[in-house]
């Protein structure tokens, strides 16, 4: 039976963190034997929201590197730069055909980002979900393993395809959004507010590239308070976020431990940080060492996006030829 087709993206805006790698590439890694995987640097998307040409290849590069050190391997997934496929673009043109100015600046990612900068809300950043749909159905990809925070786009691909498949024919896939287990997952931020970003504050992100002693440190920091008064009260966020770490990386001893804890109100938030800051190290640090071994080899990591490119642009060229020829651009 053929595989189920998979697409992925991560941005090249800044180091990875743990909502990288536990909303995304922990999927990956558990899809690629299963699935039809193509995992691709975002680079065209970071340009909606940054401008920095000398700093783009060497956080290119880092994606891919920190996507291999977590597991990723090259030999089972097409790991590919998004703007060495120029199919992307076309097909991207091809979907702004079918985009409406009122559904797109209805998109909370964009509303978001156009308060955050007022002076750049550019037609990039508007039409921010008809390049990611361009990438979903440029390989007719039914899965994409993303955070709860692309929810909403993913639904915004599938009215594009259905948009498309009613307009001029059965084309696309309908894509979902993907995740092992029952539910998308959500990082929180260590300072209690939103969700760990690379653009978040650095103090409340914890990095895959973090050193031993900023882990502690950042842990150490993270918002508590004096403990719950009542057995049974309901975790504030902030420490439901620690919980959510916990359960990632710590055995389920210690979670069960410092629930029970919890519950009969004499959890003691010095531990758990400790106990935590432990477990998170000893997650951390494989990660960190092999992805710092990688990026320190760029011959290789060059020559690897180099074949993904070429054999994205197989797929790609197909879509795209299929979708002029019966939008009439059949010459
Ligand atoms: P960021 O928001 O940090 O810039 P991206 O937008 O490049 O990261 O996201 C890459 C992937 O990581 C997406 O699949 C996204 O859903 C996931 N992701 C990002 N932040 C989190 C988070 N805090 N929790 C869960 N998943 C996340
Ligand atoms: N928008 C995604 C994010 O911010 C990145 C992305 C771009 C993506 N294209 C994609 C994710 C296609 C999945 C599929 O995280």
């Amino acid at each position: 039976m053929e595989k189920e087709i998979v697409v992925s993206g991560i941005r090249p805006t800044g180091f990875l963190h743990l909502g990288n790698y536990f909303g995304a590439i922990r999927n990956f890694v558990r899809m690629q034997d299963e699935f039809n995987c193509y995992i691709f640097v975002a680079d065209l998307h970071s340009l909606t929201t940054h401008n920095e040409p000398h700093h783009l290849k060497e956080n290119a590069f880092r994606v891919i590197a920190e996507n291999m050190a977590s597991g990723l391997d090259p030999e089972k997934v097409i790991l590919y730069a998004q703007s060495d496929v120029p199919e992307t673009s076309e097909l991207y043109l091809l979907l702004n055909m079918l985009a409406y100015k009122g559904e797109l600046e209805k998109v909370a990612t964009f509303k978001e980002k156009a308060r955050q900068h007022p002076d750049n809300i550019n037609a990039g950043l508007l039409t921010y979900p008809v390049l990611m749909a361009a990438d979903i159905l440029l390989h007719r990809a039914v899965k994409v393993p993303v955070g709860k925070d692309q929810k909403q786009h993913l639904e915004m691909t599938r009215n594009f395809a259905n948009r498309f498949n009613n307009r001029y024919g059965q084309l696309f896939p309908e894509p979902e959004a993907f995740n092992y287990g029952d539910s998308l997952v959500k990082i929180g931020s260590l300072d209690g507010e939103g969700k760990m970003s690379k653009s978040k504050n650095e103090m409340s992100t914890i990095y895959l590239a973090d050193s031993d002693d900023m882990i502690r440190k950042k842990i150490m920091k993270a918002k508590t308070d004096a403990g719950p008064d009542k057995s049974g009260a309901e975790k504030p966020e902030y420490i439901q976020n620690l919980f959510t770490l916990m359960e990632l990386v710590s055995s389920s001893d210690t979670v069960q431990h410092f629930n029970e804890a919890y519950n009969l109100c004499n959890i003691r938030y010095g531990d758990l940080k400790k106990q935590l800051t432990e477990d998170m190290i000893h997650f951390i640090t494989p990660i960190r060492e092999k992805a710092s071994a990688l990026q320190n080899d760029s011959t290789r990591l060059q020559r690897i996006i180099n074949r993904g490119a070429e054999q994205a642009r197989e797929s790609a060229q197909k879509t795209v030829q299929s979708a002029k020829k019966m939008m009439g651009l059949n010459y």
